[in-house]
């Protein structure tokens, strides 16, 4: 759309947790992996926004404040759909109070923002690959032997504001605002 930007709240990782989780690549037909530029943890999917209110969200995101945190990258697993693997994830741990804090006052200056933020139960996960086909069956070795591992552990000191654009299979992600924490 013209007058649109598909938009998002995420936490950007740094280069060697990029490199880590790049690393884990287990090269299985039907899974497809994140490239490194694309790995993220999402916050809120907001979906199309007409640009005008884009800028009343960074205003409301702007008050948006948590104490910085530190972040695990541990665990994987993965979302089924119908009874296949659909995506690949690397978790964070138990998962830190201040991350679902965040969570949760991003929502809230997106509802402030007169947005609608995807309200679903916060499952916080760095998507790793697309499954494209491949069995339980295929997948649970790599699963079982990742289980619980760490991948890395970083501070989280701003938040993001992304763009993205579908082309075919891939998505292209701009960041389009930080915020610091
Ligand atoms: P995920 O991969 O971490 O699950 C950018 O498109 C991000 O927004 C994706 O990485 C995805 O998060 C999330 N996302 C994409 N489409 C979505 C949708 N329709 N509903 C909820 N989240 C979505």
């Amino acid at each position: 759309m013209g007058n649109s930007k598909r938009l998002f709240l995420g936490i950007e990782l740094p280069p060697d947790c990029k490199t880590a989780l790049r690393d884990l690549d287990p090269h299985l037909p039907g899974l497809r992996w994140v490239p490194g530029a694309q790995l993220h943890l999402t916050l809120s999917f907001l979906g199309d926004v007409e640009f005008s209110r884009q800028d009343i969200l960074a205003q409301t995101l702007k008050d948006v404040r948590v104490p910085p945190f530190f972040l695990p990258l541990q665990d994987v697993g993965s979302f089924n759909a119908r009874g296949r693997p659909s995506v690949v994830w690397v978790g964070v741990g138990k998962g830190h109070p201040h991350l679902f804090a965040l969570h949760r006052h991003i929502q809230d200056a997106a509802l402030r923002a007169r947005l609608e933020p995807d309200l679903k139960p916060f499952q916080p996960h760095v998507t790793v690959a697309r499954a494209k086909g491949i069995s339980r069956q295929a997948l649970q070795p790599f699963l079982r032997k990742h289980r619980d591992m760490e991948f890395g552990i970083f501070r989280v000191t701003e938040f993001t504001l992304f763009s993205s654009v579908l082309a075919h299979e891939a998505a292209t992600h701009t960041v389009e605002l930080r915020v610091a924490l």
